[in-house]
């Protein structure tokens, strides 16, 4: 059986359409007997059972694994030169607050963009320095929220937040530890929503000058928090993009940022003491992906740093990075349960050729990768193997759009069929984040499995927390009422 002639080319044929391929799923998973798929000891079958679908099911102790393999290969190519090097965990990606404990636990920090995540490190107990504060147009509740929470680093986005985090910890009479975001002019080979630090985009503080002989933004913004009584300067970041797979937009990015720290150093006489080189470490979707293991990367950017210090006599600053999808991305699946089933015919190639599509019970309210950023994803039949020959197929999802693709091109077994458990690896970062209520679908449980247990971590919606924000035809009146009297 050749492969479709309307399949992407990247897409090969399978050999085998029961077998997994190990770089898209979790370590724990595998198919066990009569080839259900099993997560470190439990089925999707006992899943779907428990909890229903859709469903996230993330793998702990492969969540565990990868945080410490990231922290490791960083350490070991950065020891000689900065004794080692900070994670902190995206939260963007996925948090909850177990996943913070189990972040905190691995020795990470966590990065945080909002007061809502900040609220979530706080409800698992974390503060000071195990936390960081993002985000581009920060209101002063945040601000103050991470004042109150004695945040490790402020990372500052514009010199309009300069002041007003200076501001607010003046008020206070407390001080701010503050990194600068500064844009390194990097364009990153990704797609262009994230794509983060070239000139054209919201991020940061430019590197460049607005016009020749001025300061650049970020060099302004260096001598003002310099300046400050209430600002403690640690450093400059930056954060090039996401989903990228080759060192060299890091080692760039590096490159100019060590560069500026050599300036501010013949500036003003002061060695900053921390650089942070952000996250954007890329993972396999389907198999067209390769990404670069953590330590080869670790150790590219490593001899880079290493060499521009070097070049500029600058003592090594601390390293820190900030990965989100690398660590969590493959340690969760997406289980489904497939429903209406259907085979169109598609011209190509002056023939006509069968394309199946199989709905499954979600779609882009729980993963709205595909819709946003054209993104692949891969799927396999769960619930059991199939003998049947594969077809190139389509899993779509249950909204009211046409766009709502969940796997735009898998090969699935000809005999899949509505009431079979579909499972979409590589979820676990910006799914379950980026999830709406679109169609007043309700978002579903994250659950976590662990050495044969598994356990809700997130609750799924349900239909009165659909309700309970819409206020119903009774209270309006009254409250017309009451407005009326009053
Ligand atoms: N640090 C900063 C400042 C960031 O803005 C981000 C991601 C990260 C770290 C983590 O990047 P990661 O290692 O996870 O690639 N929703 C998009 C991705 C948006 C990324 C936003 N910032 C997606 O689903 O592809």
């Amino acid at each position: 059986m050749p492969a479709s002639p309307i399949a992407p080319d990247w897409l090969s044929f399978p050999k085998d359409v029961n077998t997994l391929n190990p770089a898209l799923w979790a370590s724990t998973v595998s198919r066990a007997g009569r080839g259900v798929l099993t997560v470190d000891g439990v089925s999707v079958t006992e899943l779907a059972e428990q909890f229903g679908t859709p469903l996230y099911v993330v793998s702990e102790n492969d969540f565990r694994e990868r945080a410490r393999t990231f922290r490791n290969a960083f350490d070991d190519a950065f020891r000689d030169l900065c004794g080692g090097v900070d994670i902190y965990y995206a939260g963007k990606s996925f948090l909850c607050s177990e996943v913070a404990h189990w972040v905190s636990e691995e020795g990470l920090r966590l990065d945080t963009s909002s007061g809502g995540e900040l609220a979530v490190a706080q409800r698992a107990g974390l503060k000071g320095r195990q936390l960081a504060l993002h985000g581009n147009n920060k209101s002063d509740a945040e601000i103050n929220r991470a004042l109150d929470l004695e945040v490790g680093r402020i990372v500052v986005d514009s010199l309009d937040e300069l002041n007003r985090v200076g501001a607010l910890a003046q008020a206070r009479g407390t001080t701010a530890n503050v990194m600068l975001r500064l844009t390194p002019g990097v364009h990153a080979h990704t797609h262009e929503f994230i794509a983060t630090a070239h000139e054209d985009q919201k991020f940061g503080l430019s590197l460049a000058p607005a016009s020749s002989g001025e300061r650049s933004p970020a060099a302004e913004a260096v001598a003002v928090a310099l300046d400050h009584p209430c600002i403690r300067l640690l450093g400059v970041h930056c954060h090039i993009g996401s989903q990228i797979f080759e060192p060299a937009g890091f080692e760039l990015a590096a490159r100019r940022l060590l560069e500026f720290l050599a300036g501010v150093r013949d500036r003003h006489g002061v060695e900053l003491a921390e650089l942070d080189l952000g996250g954007g470490y890329g993972i396999a979707y389907t198999e067209a992906d390769t990404p670069r293991a953590a330590a080869d990367i670790a150790k590219a950017m490593a001899d880079v740093v290493r060499s521009a210090c070097a070049e500029h006599g600058l003592r090594v600053p601390r390293i820190s990075i900030e990965p989100g999808r690398a660590i969590v991305g493959p340690t969760t699946f997406t289980l489904y349960t497939a429903g209406t089933t259907k085979t169109v015919q598609v011209d190509a190639d002056g023939a006509s050729h069968p394309r199946r599509y199989v709905s499954v019970d979600g779609g882009m309210s729980d993963n709205a990768r595909p819709v946003l950023y054209d993104a692949d994803y891969s799927a396999a039949l769960a619930s059991r193997t199939s003998a049947e020959e594969p077809v190139l197929s389509r899993v779509v999802g249950k909204h009211c759009e046409s766009g709502d693709i969940v796997v735009r091109s898998v090969y699935l077994p000809a005999d899949t069929a509505g009431g079979d458990l579909l499972a979409v690896p590589g979820t676990g970062a910006y799914c379950w984040s980026l999830s709406s209520n679109y169609n007043y679908l309700t978002r579903p449980p994250v659950v976590a499995v662990k050495d044969g247990t598994a356990r809700v971590i997130v609750r799924g919606e349900t239909e009165e927390d659909l309700l309970s924000r819409d206020v119903p035809r009774q209270e309006t009146d009254d409250r017309a009422t009451l407005e009326a009297g009053a």
